[in-house]
C-alpha cells in the first residue's frame, strides 16, 4: 500500500520560507486533506477553515504575540531553558515566519464533549501538514499566535478572520516553500515513552 513512514521521515516544522507563493491548486489539495481528516462523531460542520494570504491581517494578529513575548518569564517557561540573559526569540517578530499563507482552523464553541474541539482541530492540522509535506511544501502548526490572542484579549484581532458566529479559532497552519531542502530523518522510537499492559 502506502509507506507512511517515508513521508514521516521528511515531515518537519518549517520556520523559514522563501517568497514563492502557494498556488490555488496546492491550497485546494490541502483543503481536500482537511476534509478527509477524521473528526469526532463525523461532525465536520463543527470545523471552519480560513485561508489567509493577507499580510496586513497576519501582521495585526502577530501584535498579540509581540506583546506576549514581553512577559519573558512565561515565554522562557514555554519555550524552554533560557541561555544567558536572553529569552529565545524564534517567532517573536512574526509568529507566522513570513509564510505566504496561513490556514486557520476554527471549531464551534461547545460544552457537549469538552476537549474534543482540540482533538478535532489537531486532526485537521496534521492532515494539512502531511499533505503540504507530500506536495513538497514547508508548513508548521500555529498555536502561539492564537494563544497570545486568548491570554491578551486586549490585543485580540481574530475578529479580522471573519469566522462564523459561535466558532473560535484554535489552531493554524503556516504554509510556504521552505528555504531548507527537506532531508529524510532517521526513524526513532525513543522520543515518546511507552508502557505495555500484557
Ligand atoms: C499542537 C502544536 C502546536 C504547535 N505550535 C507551534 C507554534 O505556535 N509555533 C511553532 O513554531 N511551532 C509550533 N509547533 C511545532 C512544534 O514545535 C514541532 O512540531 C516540534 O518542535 C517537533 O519538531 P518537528 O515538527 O520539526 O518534528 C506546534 C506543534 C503542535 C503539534
Amino acid at each position: 500500500m502506502f509507506d507512511y513512514l517515508e513521508l514521516a521521515k521528511i515531515r518537519t516544522s518549517c520556520r523559514k520560507y522563501n517568497k514563492e507563493d502557494v498556488t490555488d491548486d496546492e491550497i485546494q489539495k490541502i483543503i481536500y486533506a482537511a476534509n478527509m481528516a477524521p473528526i469526532g462523531s463525523s461532525r465536520y460542520e463543527d470545523i471552519h477553515l480560513t485561508v489567509v494570504k493577507n499580510r496586513e491581517v497576519l501582521d495585526s494578529l502577530a501584535e498579540a504575540v509581540q506583546e506576549r513575548f514581553k512577559d519573558k518569564e512565561t515565554i522562557s517557561k514555554i519555550i524552554g531553558e533560557v541561555k544567558g540573559e536572553e529569552v529565545p526569540t524564534k517567532g517573536k517578530d512574526d509568529p507566522f515566519y513570513h509564510a505566504p499563507v496561513v490556514i486557520f482552523i476554527s471549531h464551534r464553541k461547545q460544552d457537549l464533549q469538552p476537549g474534543i474541539e482540540w482533538a478535532n482541530v489537531s486532526s485537521v492540522a496534521l492532515a494539512m501538514h502531511l499533505e503540504a509535506t507530500s506536495l513538497g511544501l514547508g508548513s508548521v502548526f500555529m498555536w502561539g499566535a492564537l494563544e497570545a490572542s486568548r491570554v491578551l484579549p486586549q490585543f485580540d484581532k481574530t475578529y479580522l478572520l471573519d469566522i462564523p458566529e459561535g466558532f473560535e479559532p484554535l489552531l493554524g497552519l503556516a504554509i510556504g516553500h521552505s528555504v531548507i531542502e527537506p532531508k529524510a530523518r532517521e526513524l526513532t522510537d525513543k522520543k515518546i515513552k511507552i508502557n505495555e499492559i500484557k
